[in-house]
C-alpha cells in the first residue's frame, strides 16, 4: 500500500485554494498536479505549489501518481468529469453540487459502486465542532421530540459575481442560484440534523440579479419524522448575513449561527467547539471566499483515511444526493405552482 495518496485537481479556480491547502496540510497526501483548460490559471498553480500543469484531463486521469481527482470545475461539468474519472479509475472528491439531476447523480452513485471507487462530495460544514455536537445530542434524544426546523441564508453576491462569469446564475452550469449553489450547503445540514424532508412547498425568484436562475427563495417542509420547517436562500440581501438555523425540540433547542452555537437549550453542558479564530470569522455570506479552510481539511482527511479503510467516508455519493434532491424538489415545487412529495 502506498503511504501517500497522490492528488490531481481539475479545475484551477476560486475553490482551487482550498482543496490545495487542504492537500498540503494533510501528512498522507501529495498533490501531484493540476488540469484547466485555460493555460494561464494551471501554470499560476503549478508554479505556486511546485506541481506538474497537465496540458489536458486526459493526460492527467492517465497518471498512475494521482490516485484521487478533485473536480473543481463550473458545476455542469462535475458529472462528467467525475464519470470520466471513475472510468480511468481514479476515486473522486467532487464539490458541491454532485450533479445538476438526480438522474445523472444515480448514474455516478452506480458507476463508483460498481468500480469500487469512493466518491467524496463536498460539504466541508458537517465537519464543524458545533454541527458534530448538535448531531450527537440529537441521537442521544436531547431534543426530544423535532417539532420545527428552520434555515435562513441571506447571503449578498455583487451583481458583478454574476457578470464577471460565463456560467454563475445559468441553469446550465450552475444548475440553479441562490439555493443550488450558496444555499446548498445549509440545506444539507438541514436534512444531516433533521432528517429527510417528506414534502415541501417552494416559492423561487429572480428579483434583482441578471441572472436566470433564482436570486431569492423559499420554501415550507415537512420532515420525515412529522416536524415543520422553514427556509429561506437569497444572494441580494444586502449586506448578507450569517448562515442561521434553529432546531426545536418540545424538551430542548438550539441555534446555530455559522459554526458557533448561538443557543444551547438542552439539558448538557455546552460542548466548547474548538473552531479556530480565523474559522469564527469566517461565513462567506457577503464574499464567496471568505470561507475557512478548516471543513475542507476535515472532509479530505476523511477521504484519506475512508481510502485507507480507517473509517466511512462521511459524504458519499448517496449522502450528496440528498439536498440535490430537496433543492430539485423546491425548484419543481415554484415552476409547477404545487406540493412536491419526495421520494423516499
Ligand atoms: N464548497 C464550497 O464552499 C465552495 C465554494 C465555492 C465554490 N464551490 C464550487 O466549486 C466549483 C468551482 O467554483 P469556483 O468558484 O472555483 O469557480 P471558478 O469559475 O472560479 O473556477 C472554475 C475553474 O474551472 C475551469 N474550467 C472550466 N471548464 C473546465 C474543464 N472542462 N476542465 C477543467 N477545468 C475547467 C475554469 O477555467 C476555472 O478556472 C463550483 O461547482 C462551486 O459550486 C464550492
Amino acid at each position: 500500500m502506498k503511504q501517500k495518496v497522490g492528488f490531481g485537481i481539475i479545475g484551477c479556480g476560486v475553490i482551487s485554494k482550498f482543496h490545495i491547502h487542504a492537500i498540503e496540510a494533510i501528512e498522507e497526501a501529495e498533490l501531484i498536479g493540476v488540469y484547466d483548460p485555460y493555460a494561464p490559471a494551471r501554470e499560476r498553480a503549478a508554479d505556486e505549489y511546485k506541481v506538474q500543469a497537465f496540458a489536458s484531463q486526459e493526460e492527467l486521469l492517465g497518471c498512475d501518481d494521482i490516485d484521487v481527482v478533485c473536480v473543481l470545475t463550473p458545476s455542469g461539468l462535475h458529472f462528467p468529469i467525475a464519470m470520466a474519472a471513475l472510468e480511468a479509475g481514479k476515486h473522486v472528491v467532487v464539490e458541491k453540487p454532485m450533479a445538476l439531476t438526480l438522474a445523472d447523480a444515480d448514474t455516478l452513485i452506480e458507476k463508483a459502486e460498481s468500480l469500487n471507487l469512493k466518491v467524496c462530495v463536498i460539504s466541508q460544514l458537517r465537519f464543524s465542532p458545533a454541527v458534530q455536537a448538535v448531531r450527537k445530542a440529537l441521537e442521544e434524544g436531547l431534543f426530544g421530540r423535532i417539532v420545527s426546523a428552520s434555515l435562513s441564508m441571506k447571503y449578498y453576491r455583487e451583481e458583478e459575481y454574476y457578470t464577471s462569469s460565463s456560467w454563475r446564475g445559468t441553469w446550465k452550469m450552475d444548475g440553479g442560484g441562490a439555493l443550488m449553489n450558496q444555499g446548498i450547503h445549509g440545506v444539507d445540514l438541514l436534512q444531516y440534523l433533521v432528517g429527510p424532508v417528506k414534502q415541501l412547498r417552494g416559492i423561487c425568484k429572480t428579483q434583482t440579479r441578471p441572472m436566470e436562475t433564482e436570486d431569492s427563495a423559499a420554501a415550507v417542509l415537512e420532515f420525515a419524522n412529522g416536524a415543520v420547517g422553514t427556509l429561506e436562500g437569497s444572494t441580494t440581501c444586502y449586506p448578507g448575513y450569517p448562515r442561521r438555523m434553529e432546531i426545536c425540540g418540545d424538551k430542548g433547542s438550539v441555534v446555530l449561527e455559522e459554526g458557533h452555537i448561538l443557543r444551547w437549550d438542552l439539558p448538557s453542558v455546552i460542548p466548547i467547539a474548538p473552531v479556530s479564530e480565523e474559522g469564527l470569522k469566517k461565513s462567506g455570506a457577503s464574499k464567496p471566499d471568505d470561507i475557512s479552510y478548516d471543513g475542507h481539511i476535515c472532509q479530505l482527511q476523511n477521504m484519506v483515511n475512508a481510502i485507507f479503510g480507517r473509517e466511512p467516508l462521511l459524504v458519499d455519493a448517496k449522502e450528496g444526493r440528498k439536498p440535490l434532491e430537496i433543492i430539485l424538489a423546491i425548484y419543481e415545487s415554484s415552476q409547477e405552482n404545487k406540493q412536491v412529495v419526495l421520494s423516499k
